[in-house]
This record gives structure tokens, C-alpha cells and sequence, in this order.
């Protein structure tokens, strides 16, 4: 199994993989502040929800530090705000930022004022490891209720990158079902969707898998429909960057569309994701903000412009799966049919 160094501690300051310009390049990038990590998340550089939370951990961490050595400050809190605020406002969609920042901010008041560096670090190195253990657990309880067969392989078709590069480098959530189910033995096929428009599926998704000799075809967003009536689809699986208290959950855009196709043809359809990754302040979808990103993405492919000069352009990230089309709901504590409000509450207090 592959491991990515999605978001690590380096000689006392956070590298991040460039996911922009993966696969054709293995490129890294260092960030000395928090203003830097925003910039990177923001950009790309490093995207997925579990990645962007571990990712925000560490830009915590390296503001400290660069605090630090211009001496220790008064207030903790109060020289570190602006740092918390410019993360905060990176990305809006995936809760897993917020959710590091509010496992952070405690933090701040740690003593002696002169190790709050060393704890935040401390803490962003938690935050890694869990996640890594967490990802592990999905994939098995994932893989656990994924359709089987006995003539045949299993065909799962996943949406964006939900892989180890979209967490903190191991395993991943949907891709985790996907690993946890060949770890068990299973013969399985991975459908990828390219995922326009910035084509996380045919970028990051296929050559994760392929590197791992997971056996693997790429498709373009359009075709999933016609192999889900084809019958070439056993199960979809997919990530979430939010999931509300009901269990509605916002993906990658397209993710709508493949759970309503799969409904009518009678796929299961799976989201895996972390407890870091549930809001439950959220009552349900409706409350999930939806990113609008640069036109540019939608009008341009690989740096060429291919629609028409000035033509108007809507490129929202995000679209919200309601739960009732949800067949299982896997985090780390297990996998759950059929999210519920009630179901949901159990997860934290069980
Ligand atoms: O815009 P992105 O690439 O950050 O969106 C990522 C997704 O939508 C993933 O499916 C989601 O974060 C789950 S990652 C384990």
C-alpha cells in the first residue's frame, strides 16, 4: 500500500504534496505560516476534507512557531487570531477545517506560555495519526456490507478522490472501503469518474488505485448513468466533506446525480467518512455552505481556455446527497443503514 506525504512536519515547518500538478509531477511545497497554509488550501495545493483538517493542524503549528521566534507573545489567543482567521476562511465547504481549528484553539492557553508551539505540534501529530487509524477502521466496516460475489468481482464506482492523497496519506475513506475490501481478500473493479471540473477522479483516483494494482477504468462524469442501467455497477462509494446531523452529506458536484441514478437502478450507495468530518450543528444539508470556485476551472482545461470569451459560468464545488438516498453511512465507528438524525446522535454518544 502507498503512502502519500499529503501534509507533514519537516524541519520545523509543514510540506505539502502539490496535488495540482499530480500525476505528471511530484512536486513539494513548504509553508512557514498560517497565512502560507491558507494560500495552500485555498489553491488546492492540498484538498479533501480529512487532508484540509490535517493540513489546517499544522499551519496552527507553524504559526506558532514563527510567533515564537520573534519572542514569546503576552496573549496566545490574541497573536494567533489572525492566523486561526485567514484558515478559517479558506475553504468553506469541508468541516474538517473548522473542526481542527476548534481542537486547536484550547490549545492557546497551554502552560508554561513557552510550550504552546511544542503542544499545537503535538496535537497536528495526533490529529494525523488518528486519522490513519480511522481511515483503516472505515475500510474495514466499508467493506464489510460492500455487495459480494461469488463468480465474479465486485464493481464499485467512486466519485472524485476520496483516497489517501484526500486524507492524511493512507488508505482514505471511499478509496478505504475499496483498499479494506482487497486487504480481505475481495476481487474488486474500481469505475472512476473524472469528476469535472478539476478532474480529481482521472488526476489523483486512477493512479492512486493503479499504483496500488487495484484494477481500475476511468470514465468521464456523464457515462456513470449508462453503466448504472447497464448493470456494470454493484455499489457506489463516495467521500463527504459534510455531513449533517440528519445525515444528508455534501460531496464532490456531481455526487447528486450518481445517487439519484443509483436509487432508480438499485445500487447501494455508500459514504464513508470520519466523525471530524459530521457537523451536528448542522441540522441538515441545507445548512452545509456550498463553495462557488473560479469560472476559470469550468472555462479552462490545463491552462487552455476552451469555452467562449465571456460566456457567464457557475462552478459551485459542492452538491448535497439527501440521506434517504443513502444506503450505508460507514465512519469509524461502523456502518450505519440509512442515516437518521436519531442514528446519527448515537454516534457520539454510544
Ligand atoms: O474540492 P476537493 O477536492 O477538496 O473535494 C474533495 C471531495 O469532495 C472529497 O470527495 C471529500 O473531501 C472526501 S475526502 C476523503
Amino acid at each position: 500500500m502507498n503512502q502519500f506525504d499529503v501534509a507533514i512536519w519537516v524541519d520545523g515547518h509543514l510540506r505539502m504534496l502539490d496535488q495540482r500538478v499530480l500525476p505528471h509531477e511530484e512536486v513539494y511545497i513548504d509553508y512557514f505560516s498560517a497565512e502560507e497554509t491558507a494560500r495552500g488550501i485555498r489553491d488546492m495545493v492540498v484538498r479533501g476534507a480529512p487532508a484540509i483538517g490535517c493540513a489546517t493542524a499544522f499551519g496552527v503549528a507553524v504559526e506558532a512557531f514563527r510567533i515564537a521566534a520573534q519572542g514569546i507573545p503576552a496573549s496566545w489567543p490574541e497573536a494567533m487570531a489572525p492566523g486561526f482567521t485567514v484558515l478559517e476562511q479558506s475553504r468553506p465547504t469541508a468541516v474538517n477545517l473548522r473542526w481542527s481549528l476548534e481542537r486547536m484553539r484550547p490549545l492557546l492557553n497551554f502552560q508554561p506560555p513557552e510550550q504552546v508551539p511544542q503542544r499545537l505540534l503535538a496535537e497536528a501529530q495526533d490529529i494525523l495519526r488518528e486519522d490513519h487509524e480511522s481511515c483503516l477502521q472505515m475500510g474495514r466496516h466499508g467493506a464489510e456490507v460492500l455487495p459480494q460475489f461469488q463468480d465474479r468481482p465486485t464493481t464499485i464506482m467512486t466519485h472524485c478522490n476520496a483516497g489517501a492523497l484526500a486524507t492524511g496519506g493512507v488508505y482514505g475513506t471511499a478509496l478505504g472501503v475499496i483498499r479494506g475490501a482487497v486487504d480481505a481478500g475481495r476481487r474488486v473493479r474500481v469505475i472512476a469518474c473524472e469528476t469535472r471540473p478539476f478532474l480529481q477522479g482521472a488526476r489523483l483516483t486512477a493512479w492512486e488505485l493503479m499504483k496500488d494494482g487495484i484494477d481500475t477504468t476511468l470514465i468521464t462524469d456523464n457515462m456513470a448513468a449508462h453503466l448504472m442501467s447497464q448493470g456494470i455497477i454493484d455499489c457506489v462509494v463516495v467521500g463527504s466533506d459534510r455531513v449533517a446531523a440528519n445525515g444528508d452529506a455534501a460531496n464532490k458536484i456531481g455526487t447528486l446525480g450518481h445517487a439519484i441514478c443509483a436509487k432508480r437502478f438499485g445500487i447501494p450507495f455508500m459514504v464513508a467518512a470520519p466523525l471530524s468530518t459530521v457537523d451536528m450543528k448542522a441540522p441538515d444539508g441545507s445548512h452545509i455552505p456550498i463553495e462557488e470556485r473560479p469560472i476559470s476551472e469550468v472555462t479552462h482545461i490545463g491552462g487552455k481556455q476552451i469555452a467562449s470569451p465571456n460566456v457567464a459560468v457557475r462552478n459551485p464545488a459542492f452538491d448535497v446527497t439527501p440521506a434517504d438516498l443513502i444506503t450505508w453511512f460507514v465512519s469509524e465507528k461502523g456502518a450505519m443503514a440509512q442515516p437518521t438524525t436519531e442514528k446519527m446522535r448515537s454516534l457520539f454518544h454510544g
